[in-house]
């Protein structure tokens, strides 16, 4: 089938065009039936009309969301119309009909820009929930964000790899889902957090400049800016410091702002740098909304957050907590505390921070392994978990482990973001309702006997 972009007929006068898509509405003035036609790229009113033969006898039975193909002429659309909407001067007098598929009524209106219905419906018809135009949009914004991402870090010699999602525990901060094995009765694979430790031996293993579009799994509970399952820009680099990593974070998302949201405009270049004391001291609060005016849907405010402490007391054990991850190197200046008073000590940590949320988190790693062990004992982990857990990442630091750190935004905020969307589940194809269900697929959801036989379960029933 040859089919035009709705898009396209807008410079189309005069000439015929095969059209397909959806009914997105349908007005009937007696002898004559107008159909907003839409399709990925825009609306267009057709007028079916005496020109029409074949398919006469279908647009009686044209409903909203039907799927149909049109032939007919593009002409000039008489009356007022809007002149900031070029798809609305132009019409197509259709020739021909074909009623491609029918559409039992959708659950919820799809013409409206407005989210009247609630979560768990759209999220049940989520495919339908998608035809609205500002999901649509949203989509096309979070693929250009990530396109523009592959090949601005391509160009400066990052190699994208992917790492496993069956592996085993990466400590950053909340619970892990597990898998169980068939093959090893009562064992387990665990999803990853993120890629944090694979990253860091790309880097033992010479790569130098890794980024990965990863997906990350935390069960923890969902909110607007939380997800069980989301994305992450994972990158990390050798032989750098706090600097080339804020550096490269600055200039990747400056670049990709200008080109693809050119509309917005930082409310600070360079982005300002808060030490994290001076953050809470300020603000009250590590992730401030600087924005100048907050009802400036184009204002951006970024800024970095730097000198985390490197623990924290632990709010139910009387011990220290990384407040990043454990393989955060402190600054040089602070070795020596790690034998004093490791409290006091200052990370090589980093945040991004966009109009009030955190989009970003990163550090320089610890890269020999006696400091790695230090931190271990500091943290209170016996040998024995310290080798259970992580005596292959000493194992790798004492093979000649560069200097190396990274950062990794998670893009569906960042996305939510630009998008000026509330939630980030407005820019997620296929997001989890607030209670972490996927109501559409019916997940999570119970298996056959037989099925967690195989892989050793047992449920007990509470
Ligand atoms: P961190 O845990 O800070 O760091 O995560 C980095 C960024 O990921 C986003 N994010 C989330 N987005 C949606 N839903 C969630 N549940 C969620 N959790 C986190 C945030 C956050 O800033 N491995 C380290 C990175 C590193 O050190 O390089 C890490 O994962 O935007």
């Amino acid at each position: 089938m040859r089919k035009t972009d709705i898009a396209l007929t807008a410079g189309m006068v005069g000439q015929q065009v095969t059209l397909a898509g959806w009914v997105q509405a349908r007005r009937n003035m007696g002898k004559i039936v107008f159909i907003d036609l839409r399709d990925r790229t825009g609306i267009v009113q057709v007028v079916l009309g005496q020109a029409l033969t074949p398919g006469a006898d279908d647009v009686k039975r044209l409903r909203p969301e039907f799927v149909v193909e049109v032939t007919g002429t593009v002409a000039e659309r008489r009356g007022a119309e809007a002149k900031d909407q070029p798809l609305t001067q132009v019409e197509v007098q259709a020739s021909r009909l074909e009623i491609l598929n029918e559409a039992k009524t959708p659950p919820f209106e799809i013409a409206t820009e407005e989210r009247q219905a609630r979560e768990e419906l759209r999220l049940q018809y989520r495919y339908l929930d998608l035809r609205h135009q500002r999901m649509q949009r949203n989509l096309k914004l979070r693929h250009d964000v990530i396109r523009f991402i592959r090949e601005y870090l391509s160009n400066l010699g990052f190699l994208e790899v992917e790492t496993p999602y069956l592996t085993k525990g990466t400590p950053e901060g909340a619970r892990e889902f597990i898998v169980p094995s068939r093959k090893f009765p009562g064992q387990f694979y665990t999803l990853p957090q993120s890629p944090q430790q694979f990253k860091q031996l790309l880097m033992v293993a010479g790569v130098e400049r890794y980024f990965q579009i990863a997906r990350c799994f935390r069960d923890e509970d969902t909110r607007g800016d939380r997800q069980p399952e989301f994305t992450q820009l994972d990158l990390e680099m050798s032989f750098v410091d706090v600097e080339d990593v804020l550096q490269l974070t600055e200039d990747l998302f400056t670049s990709l702002i200008s080109v693809v949201t050119p509309d917005k405009h930082l409310t600070a270049t360079p982005w300002p740098r808060i030490p994290y004391e001076q953050a809470m001291k300020e603000y009250g609060t590590d992730k401030p909304d600087l924005r100048k005016d907050k009802n400036d849907p184009h204002e951006l405010a970024f800024a970095f957050i730097v000198d985390f402490p490197l623990f924290e007391h632990s709010a139910t054990e009387q011990k220290l907590v990384p407040v990043h991850h454990l393989f955060t190197s402190p600054r040089d200046e602070d070795l020596p505390l790690l034998e004093t008073d490791p409290a006091k000590a200052k990370a090589k940590q980093y945040d991004v921070v966009l109009n009030g949320f955190e989009v970003a988190g990163g550090s320089i790693r610890i890269h020999r392994p006696d400091i790695q062990k230090k931190i271990f004992i500091i943290l209170k982990l016996t040998d024995q978990e310290v080798q259970r857990r992580f005596g292959h990442m000493l194992e790798a630091l004492s093979y000649g482990a560069p200097p190396h750190g990274g950062i990794a935004p998670g893009l569906d905020r960042l996305v939510a973001v630009l998008a000026n969307e509330p939630d980030i589940r407005e820019v997620i194809a296929f997001p989890k309702t607030s209670d972490g269900r996927d109501v559409m697929m019916g997940a999570p959801s119970r298996l056959p006997a037989a099925q967690l036989d195989e892989v050793h379960v047992r449920i007990t029933e509470a």
